[in-house]
């Protein structure tokens, strides 16, 4: 790295003009039963810059023809923006070409490996070891897994802190599990695993990686070579593109070796009666007509976030969640889950002693001020943590300071409720 280089990547990121960003947003100018809409519930799903909404609506009014099909122009033209599209996720995620495989979301990329992948290299008696902070997309298709090989599913515990015991995931690793499983930016704590140690650690027992990055895409720039994982996810929706679109990395050579996961048009090279051949990678992992359209959006989505820089977003971030995380802990008889100090990610989950996180969404959610509440897909971390649900707000690009102090006005406005004030 040059001197300038390296004083660029130390300098901080100018501060963001976020009322610019914001109005981006068209959602961002809606009202809410009368009120303005404060949308903190991003790692659900992001809202969506008009950037994106004219490349999906372009997609769709001006280049529509399948892909991989038609040898006239207008289906050259939808296949190379597709195929662009591609290009632009590979170079985001610093993979090749060929290793990105476009799939509905993350949870058909976590099965298409544990059916394919999984199938074919876990056996009788092996371990798939994954944490107890994972979503459910990355729990269940392990447990359908192991039952139907015969292995079994291990977790790395979660600390009292929020974090990974690194040290029980060591003592697992020692039992060479097959694959571990792990998420990149927890969606219930917010906590950043550091997925280039684990990787490392997990490489060194022989272990194969599978790490979610559904939560990151939208907030860190992500090298999978850095990280070295074999297999890495992420989904459109919550990175600000549209739904219906994920992405699948996986090592090209992994993919070469891996069997099918859906079968149809498209993934095929000659199909006879009894019998077929496949294509090339990535496309053998692509079966039937896939939403090229939001491909195409997704890759506008990940030009967007490029044109602000993802330093700039994950600075810009770490400001307002840290102002969320200080002025939470103002709030009498309010927990926060996980960590507090960054670096953190963007959800920052509580519980208000004495009510119910439903009915802190809700209430808040008269006010437009709109968060989640339930147990975020980890009903697992959830009984960890001893409780059935929390509320949590998310936080984006374009919120701001203010977007916390509305949400904190509400709390205020539920304790009142509640006659806790
Ligand atoms: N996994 C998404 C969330 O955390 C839906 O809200």
């Amino acid at each position: 790295m040059t001197v300038e280089a390296a004083a660029r990547a130390t300098a901080a990121p100018a501060p963001l003009d976020v009322d610019r960003i914001a109005a981006e947003f068209p959602i961002l100018a809606r009202e809410v039963g009368g009120k303005p809409l404060t949308y903190l519930d991003s790692a659900a799903t992001a809202q969506k810059p008009r950037a994106v909404l004219d490349a999906l609506h372009s997609a769709l009014a001006e280049h529509n023809a399948n892909v991989h099909r038609g040898v006239y122009p207008l289906a050259q033209e939808s296949t190379a923006l597709f195929e662009g599209a591609r290009r632009t996720v590979a170079e985001w995620i610093g993979a090749a070409y060929e290793e990105v495989v476009f799939t509905k979301n993350v949870t058909e990329a976590i099965n298409l490996v544990a059916y394919s992948w999984g199938r074919a290299n876990v056996g009788p008696g092996d371990r798939v070891l994954i944490t107890e902070m994972e979503h459910h997309s990355n729990i269940v298709p392990w447990q359908l897994l192991a039952r139907e090989r015969g292995a079994e599913l291990r977790y790395v515990p979660v600390t009292a802190d929020g974090r990974l015991d690194l040290d029980a995931l060591d003592r697992e690793l020692a039992q060479s599990p097959a694959l571990v499983g792990v998420v990149h930016i927890s969606n219930t704590l917010g906590t950043i695993n550091d997925v280039e140690t684990i990787v490392a650690r997990a490489h060194r027992m022989g272990a194969r990686v599978l790490v979610d990055g559904a939560q990151a895409a939208p907030h860190l720039p992500i090298d999978v070579k850095a990280i070295d994982a074999d297999f890495y996810a992420f989904t459109g929706h919550k990175a600000y593109g549209p739904t219906g679109i994920g992405v699948l990395f996986a090592k090209r050579e992994l993919l070469e070796e891996m069997p099918p996961f859906l079968a149809g048009g498209d993934m095929i090279s000659r199909v006879d009666l009894q019998e077929s051949t496949w294509n090339q990678v990535p496309w053998k992992f692509e079966a039937g007509t896939t939403p090229f359209a939001e491909a195409i959006a997704l890759a506008a989505a990940l030009d967007w976030m490029g044109g602000i820089g993802m330093d700039a977003i994950a600075a810009h971030e770490a400001d307002v969640v840290s102002y969320a995380v200080d002025r939470l802990g103002e709030v009498p008889g309010l927990r926060i889950f996980g960590p507090t100090a960054q670096p953190r990610g963007t959800g920052v989950s509580f519980a208000l002693e004495g009510v119910h996180p439903h009915d802190v969404a809700e209430i808040l959610g008269r006010d437009g001020v709109c968060i989640r509440a339930g147990h975020h897909c980890t009903q697992p971390l959830m009984r960890r943590l001893g409780v059935p649900a929390t509320s949590r707000a998310s936080f984006a690009v374009h919120n701001k300071r203010a977007d916390v102090d509305r949400l904190v006005d509400g709390l205020a406005e539920v304790r009142r409720i509640f006659g806790l004030s």
